[in-house]
């Protein structure tokens, strides 16, 4: 398949390396030239010159846009109007963007379209998961400190830490949870519940995750001190079965769809609205 990388900044380079890991020719596109330059030259690949303007001329077979969260929505639509399967970076887009990504998902869409909550795919949230199945899970919660403003690039200067830090909200979703049902929302920290599961996201304290559950007849937790102790292969994973969605549209998947990226960001927003009481 030849594969369009959207971005060439640290999540684009992962990816594009991990599409020809699988097999799959990647064809790079940043507005940044020398960004684009560097990812062509490191991974061997094709680069779209950032003067062509038209990434899409080339004809992909699939996409991935791994550009900052603001401007996925022009590709994610522009790949959608083509059919073209496409895989969004967490998160989807902004919260001023929700009406228009609901306004996108709103018809049956022609591809497959993935949002990159690969956090799904790590070791220990599958194992957290498994030990779940068939267990009356008592409670969970999973909690992250992070500090958007310590990482690289662009994004970290435009980010908007709650929708960065959402990765918990999709895991606490996705571990059988549905509606919010508490939130205490302060300055730098949201303290969410859905029901007995519980996260708490802090984006001014020293990097740290830890999620925990407890059932019937299990009880599993997992700690990790440094983003690169989450491992890699959980990034690999994700796109592998994107891939494996062309192949299968059957397929049942654990990756996040568009809609679950647009339910990431209805209860961000929603969490925007309450008042913050510090
Ligand atoms: N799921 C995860 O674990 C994970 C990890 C890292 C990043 N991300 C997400 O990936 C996305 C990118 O993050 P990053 O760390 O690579 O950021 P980055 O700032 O390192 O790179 C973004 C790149 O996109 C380019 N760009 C900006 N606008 C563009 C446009 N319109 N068309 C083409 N290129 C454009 C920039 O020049 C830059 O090179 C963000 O949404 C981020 O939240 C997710």
């Amino acid at each position: 398949m030849r594969v369009l990388i959207l971005g060439c900044g640290s999540a684009g380079r992962r990816h594009a390396a991990n599409a020809k890991l699988l097999g799959h020719e990647a064809i790079v596109f940043d507005v940044d030239e020398a960004a684009s330059t560097r990812a062509a030259i490191a991974l061997s690949c094709e680069r779209i010159p950032t003067g062509d303007g038209r990434p899409w001329a080339c004809h992909p077979d699939a996409a991935v846009i791994a550009t900052p969260a603001a401007v996925h929505l022009d590709d994610a639509r522009e790949a959608v109007r083509r059919g073209i399967p496409v895989y969004i970076e967490k998160p989807l887009g902004i919260i001023e963007q929700l009406a228009e990504w609901e306004a996108l998902a709103t018809r049956p869409l022609p591809s497959v379209v993935y949002v990159g909550y690969q956090l799904r795919f790590q070791d220990q949230a599958m194992a957290l998961r498994l030990g779940a199945v068939g267990n009356r899970v008592r409670g969970a919660s999973f909690s992250l400190a992070c500090d958007p403003r310590q990482w690289r690039g662009l994004r970290a200067t435009y980010a908007d830490p709650l929708l960065e830090c959402s990765h918990e909200i999709d895991l606490a979703r996705w571990f059988g949870a549905s509606d919010l049902t508490s939130a205490d929302v302060r300055e730098h920290r949201v303290v969410l519940g859905f029901g007995s599961v519980g996260v708490d996201i802090d984006w001014r304290a020293p990097y740290a995750r830890e999620w925990r559950i407890e059932g019937e007849h299990f009880k599993g937790r997992a700690h990790f001190d440094r983003p690169e102790a989450l491992g890699e292969a959980m990034y690999l994973d994700a796109l592998s079965e994107f891939f494996a969605a062309q192949a299968a549209p059957e397929h049942r998947s654990r990756a996040a769809t568009l809609a679950d990226g647009i339910e990431a960001l209805r209860l961000c927003a929603e969490i925007r609205q309450l008042k913050a009481v510090d």
